[in-house]
């Protein structure tokens, strides 16, 4: 493994979906629905090894109140070498950095039981809420009005 580097808000929608079939979460978004989404991303942060990318991480939110952690996946060979711990570390650097001083601020996110004590690490805990999910189809209106 050569000297790891982080990148900042370079992460591409291409990679992010080249990353998400390595984990095997199944075939990946659409081009056009990744692009817009890292475009409205707040934070991407992105480690590669040489020219590999290894590992992601992204952070959704309003800046003020509420920030949301998304995605954070490491490729399956360059797990548990501490680049997970890398990317939470970059994400709450950049809350830290651009929250307001002195303010409480959520950070959220979901995760299968299995990641939790992953998460446990940095300080998550999870609460009695649970995650509702709507897969919604987004279905636009012809000129006569027709669905
Ligand atoms: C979850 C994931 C990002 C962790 O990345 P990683 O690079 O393996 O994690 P690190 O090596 O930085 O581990 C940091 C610490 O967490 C621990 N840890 C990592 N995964 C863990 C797990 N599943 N259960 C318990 N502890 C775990 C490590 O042992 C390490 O502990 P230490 O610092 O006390 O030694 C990685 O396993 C992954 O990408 N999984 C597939 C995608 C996924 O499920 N992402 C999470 C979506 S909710």
């Amino acid at each position: 493994m050569n000297k790891l580097i982080i990148k900042h808000n370079e992460l591409t929608a291409e990679e992010f979906i080249l990353l998400w079939e390595a984990v095997g979460w199944g075939p990946g978004p659409s081009l056009e629905q990744t692009r817009l989404a890292m475009e409205h991303t707040l934070f991407r942060v992105s480690v590669f090894d040489g020219d590999q990318i290894v590992g992601m991480a992204r952070v959704i939110g309003d800046m003020g109140l509420d920030y949301y952690i998304k995605d954070v996946i490491v490729r399956p060979e360059y797990q548990k070498r501490g680049i997970g711990r890398m990317l939470i570390n970059e994400i709450l650097q950049f809350i830290n950095d651009h929250g307001v001083e002195g303010t409480d601020i959520f950070v959220e996110l979901c995760a299968m039981p299995d990641k939790i004590p992953f998460y446990g690490k940095f300080g998550f805990s999870a609460n009695e809420a649970q995650r509702l999910r709507l897969f919604y189809r987004v279905e636009k209106q012809n000129d006569s009005g027709e669905a």
